[in-house]
């Protein structure tokens, strides 16, 4: 198999676009396809200060180098979660994170919700719902809160988050099969900024999740090769799975449906968005957007486990 652009032999083939390339130019395909997806959904401008949310993965370190060499201004935020069963999981991501902004010269914000809101998700979780469910919605609640909440207050313009074409075809696949309405519509590369809340980009959603890994692995990123260890057996994972036998017998049948889904939507298929943005309030604590009126659920949530603390860190 040869490289499409200069003959020499390729290292990476992509079946779902009938492209083979060298390390050099699959390396330069990759931004230049994020840089593709940044101006076709309008999703920041250079002049904008972008925050983008790493955890340690693959697909958000990756995302962070493409963005620097892009020429961005892009600082980085890693939430620590205080998950430390199996693995040192959150030590051993957040060493990585460091690692790389370090060796890159980038600005990274750390969070750690242990020592601002006084428990880890997995204590949080089985205080609050007594270990009958796993943590991660919990884990869901608490990152989308800091992320806002850091993004917000530190002036940045936009957030971005390191989700790739496997996971927002997960993620699309299983809202599909519900029809959850309010989510289908709100899914995307890009939900404009409101109430409180700040702009939230998926810069490289048209990307597979093994382009991403091919990306990682030929710009010698080191980054946690373990999945959290609460996202074993997970629904995601189970339609990830699905998904890829789909994939394997029809090449380009996940970005497809993804991109089919926003053309539709784009068409008018669902165009109830402005009634339900209409319906949000704003939490009488941390100000960021809530169906109902009073406390949004993260506030009721850390309310139970902790009321001083929150207050103290909303403040
Ligand atoms: P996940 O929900 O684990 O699939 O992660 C989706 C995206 O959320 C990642 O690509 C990151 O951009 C962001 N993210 C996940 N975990 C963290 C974390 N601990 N700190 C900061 N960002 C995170
Ligand atoms: Fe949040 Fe696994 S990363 S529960
Ligand atoms: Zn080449
Ligand atoms: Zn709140």
């Amino acid at each position: 198999m040869k490289c499409r652009i200069c003959g020499e032999k390729a290292s990476v083939n992509m079946r779902e676009h009938k492209l083979a390339l060298c390390k050099e130019h699959y390396l330069e395909w990759v931004p230049a396809q994020t840089e593709r997806s940044i101006k076709k959904y309008g999703l920041f401008k250079h002049d904008e200060k972008v925050l983008v949310a790493v955890s340690g993965g693959k697909d958000s370190l990756s995302l962070w180098d493409i963005l620097k060499r892009l020429g961005y201004q892009v600082d980085g935020l890693y939430i620590c979660l205080g998950i430390d069963e199996g693995i040192k999981y959150s030590v051993e991501s957040q060493r990585l994170a460091e690692k790389f902004a370090f060796e890159h010269d980038l600005k990274l914000q750390v969070v750690d919700i242990q020592k601002e809101y006084g428990e880890s998700i997995p204590q949080i979780t089985r205080e609050t719902h007594r270990g009958r469910i796993k943590p991660c919605s919990v884990c869901g609640l608490v990152k989308r809160h800091i992320m806002n909440r850091i993004a917000r207050d530190n002036g940045y313009d936009v957030l971005a988050t390191g989700h790739n074409l496997d996971d927002e075809a997960a993620v699309l696949f299983g809202n599909t099969l519900s029809w959850s309405g309010e989510y289908l519509l709100r899914q995307g590369p890009l939900l404009p900024s409101s109430l409180g809340l700040a702009r939230k980009v998926k810069p490289v959603c048209r990307i597979y999740e093994r382009e991403m890994l091919a990306y990682a692995l030929l710009r010698g990123i080191e980054y946690i090769y373990e999945e959290c260890p609460f996202s074993i057996g997970s629904t995601s994972i189970y339609y990830k799975e699905l998904l890829n036998r789909l994939e394997n017998n029809r090449p380009g049948a996940k970005l497809s449906f993804y991109l089919s889904f926003l053309e539709a939507r784009k068409g008018g298929l669902f165009s109830e968005r402005e009634k339900i943005q209409a319906e949000l309030h704003s939490c009488s604590r941390c100000a960021q957007p809530t169906s109902a009126p009073g406390l949004c659920s993260f506030c009721r949530m850390m309310e139970r486990i902790n009321p001083i603390s929150v207050d103290e860190n909303e403040k």
